[in-house]
């Protein structure tokens, strides 16, 4: 018998320790949360991924009386980057969470269904994806978007 221990390289950055593009797309994220539609959970998502060409593309939460049949901020922005733009790669991506009248003070954190997306996106460009998890303390920046989901299943792993 073997034993691993997986780790995750995570850097907690203030605002200030920011780049000037990181937080640009943050306040995009940021700014989306005002056009979320959750009249359900009250959990306002925002998110803004960047393409290769430059372009940025915002999503927010989708919610439905029917539940399951919404969509997560992450989802809606990464589909609609590759229904718009299919040959462009997606560098970065940033979220965002507001609820109770504030951004949340930790770093909001993507679901498993929008992690196996990204890392999807990952595999379909072969690019790493930098990911951002905005908090009002602290912004948490992963290099790739495989850090957030270890032993990830991708099309490889179909093959046997
Ligand atoms: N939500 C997201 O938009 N992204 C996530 O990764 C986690 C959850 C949304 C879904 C739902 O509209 C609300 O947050 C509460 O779960």
């Amino acid at each position: 018998m073997k034993k691993y221990e997986i780790k995750t390289p995570v850097t907690a950055c203030t605002w200030d320790e920011l780049s000037e593009e990181q937080r640009a797309l943050l306040t995009v994220a940021k700014n989306q949360t005002e056009h979320s539609y959750c009249p359900y959970s009250g959990f306002h998502v925002g998110a803004a991924l960047e393409l290769k060409n430059g372009i940025v593309v915002p999503g927010c939460n989708q919610e439905n009386a029917a539940y399951p049949s919404g969509l997560c901020a992450e989802r809606t922005a990464l589909f609609a980057a590759g229904a718009q733009y299919p040959d462009q790669p997606v560098m970065r991506l940033a979220i965002a969470c507001y609820t109770d009248g504030h951004f949340t003070a930790e770093p909001g954190s993507p679901c498993g269904a929008c992690r196996q997306v990204m890392i999807e996106t990952e595999h379909r460009y072969r690019q790493p994806m930098e990911v951002l998890l905005y908090g009002e303390h602290e912004t948490l920046v992963f290099r790739s978007a495989a850090d957030l989901l270890p032993l990830i299943f991708v099309s490889d792993n179909l093959k046997g």
